[in-house]
């Protein structure tokens, strides 16, 4: 950790305003300590604000209630905000630097494996709304991401598994090497985390207005956010994920594009991360077909869908990478999934 708070110190000195770290309670109680003697040590002019931990804690109430702390303080554009935390953190954080006197920098560390490996990199900003997940947001790169894998140590292992959805997602859209590895248990943390980082950074510097490649990051996510906002944010993120990649990967293989022994291996690569057994939510009853058609890949609020063609690779769609797949079609695919869960 020494190492990390010296790198971060060099950083910060460069920074002329305010510094700004914001966290929510569960680390304010793990890491507080640390924080405050950094602070002490550093002679810097910190203001730490702590938030409530949980989805809810990404929406227009909390953005506001952070930029009006600000203003209070009289904090400035040449100030900097420090996200301490997971997804809700950098990506609430990011949002109001992004707006903040019509922008200010952030400094992302992200605490979670999925921030570690997505959330934190590629500059989306967003929070949610009554009418969806991410549905206001901006494109916002941080002035730095730092990644110390030692606040992984504290991460709860349902945290950790979430994260891993993510980390298959990579090895399912873009590199098959990696989805090898992952299926061996010796795989070394530190360098998927590497790896899957710059996977990310690779597609968004190919496109990063999300004009088409970079919609393949989206792959089971169109199902993956309609079940975290009908679950209303009781099923986390990596777990709506995890079941997203498997009734996505389904459609792929329905669709034709993905034949049915790749979707056995994928069935059992996520399947032994044991996200499974805890999955017991009901799709049935809810309508996700509906809830999807505020996806921001809709085209006439109709839901479109990433699919891969092979393990690796996405269907191009005249690289628009995405698709519009019949209702009867998605439905089947769950009632697929479900029944072998
Ligand atoms: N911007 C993007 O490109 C992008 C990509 C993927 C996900 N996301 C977003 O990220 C969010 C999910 O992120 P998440 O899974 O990190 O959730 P999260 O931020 O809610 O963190 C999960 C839980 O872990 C706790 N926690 C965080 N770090 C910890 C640590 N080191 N030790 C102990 N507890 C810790 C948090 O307090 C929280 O309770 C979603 O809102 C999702 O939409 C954004």
């Amino acid at each position: 950790m020494e190492r990390f708070f010296n790198i971060l110190c060099k950083e910060i000195q460069k920074i002329e305003g305010s510094i700004v770290l914001i966290m929510d309670e569960h680390l304010a109680a793990l890491y507080g300590n640390l924080w405050e003697d950094f602070i002490r040590h550093s002679g810097l002019p910190f203001v730490t604000l702590i938030l409530p931990p949980g989805e809810g804690t990404k929406s227009r109430k909390t953005k506001e209630k952070i930029e009006n702390e600000l203003l209070k303080r009289g904090v400035g554009r040449d100030g900097c905000l420090i996200a301490f935390g997971g997804g809700v953190i950098t990506d609430l954080v990011g949002f109001v630097a992004a707006t903040y006197k019509r922008g200010m920098e952030y400094i992302a560390i992200p605490t979670t494996l999925i921030g570690m490996v997505d959330a934190a990199i590629g500059g989306k900003t967003a929070i949610n709304t009554a009418f969806g997940k991410n549905t206001i947001g901006a494109f916002h790169l941080p002035r730095k991401i730092f990644i110390e894998e030692k606040f992984l140590d504290t991460l709860p292992l349902k945290e950790r598994k979430g994260g891993f959805s993510e980390i298959v997602k990579y090895g399912l859209i873009w590199d098959k090497e990696l989805f090898l590895e992952l299926q061996k248990p010796t795989f070394v943390l530190s360098e998927i985390i590497l790896r899957s980082k710059k996977i990310k950074e690779e597609i968004v510097g190919k496109d990063f207005q999300e004009r088409g490649l970079r919609r393949i990051l989206n792959f089971g996510h169109t199902i993956g956010h309609a079940i975290e906002a009908s679950s209303r944010y009781k099923i986390s993120h990596g777990a709506a994920v995890w079941f997203g990649l498997l009734v996505e990967s389904t459609i792929s293989n329905y669709l034709g594009y993905l034949k049915r022994e790749f979707l056995g291996e994928i069935f059992n690569l996520l399947q032994s991360s044991m996200l499974s057994q805890k999955f017991s939510w009901n799709c049935k009853e809810k309508n996700l077909y509906e809830v999807m058609e505020n996806d921001k890949k809709g085209k006439n609020s109709l839901p479109r869908f990433v699919l891969i063609d092979q393990i690796g690779r996405c269907a191009s769609f005249d690289e628009e990478y995405c698709t519009i797949v019949k209702k009867e079609i998605v439905e089947e695919a769950i009632e697929f999934v479900v029944q072998r869960l």
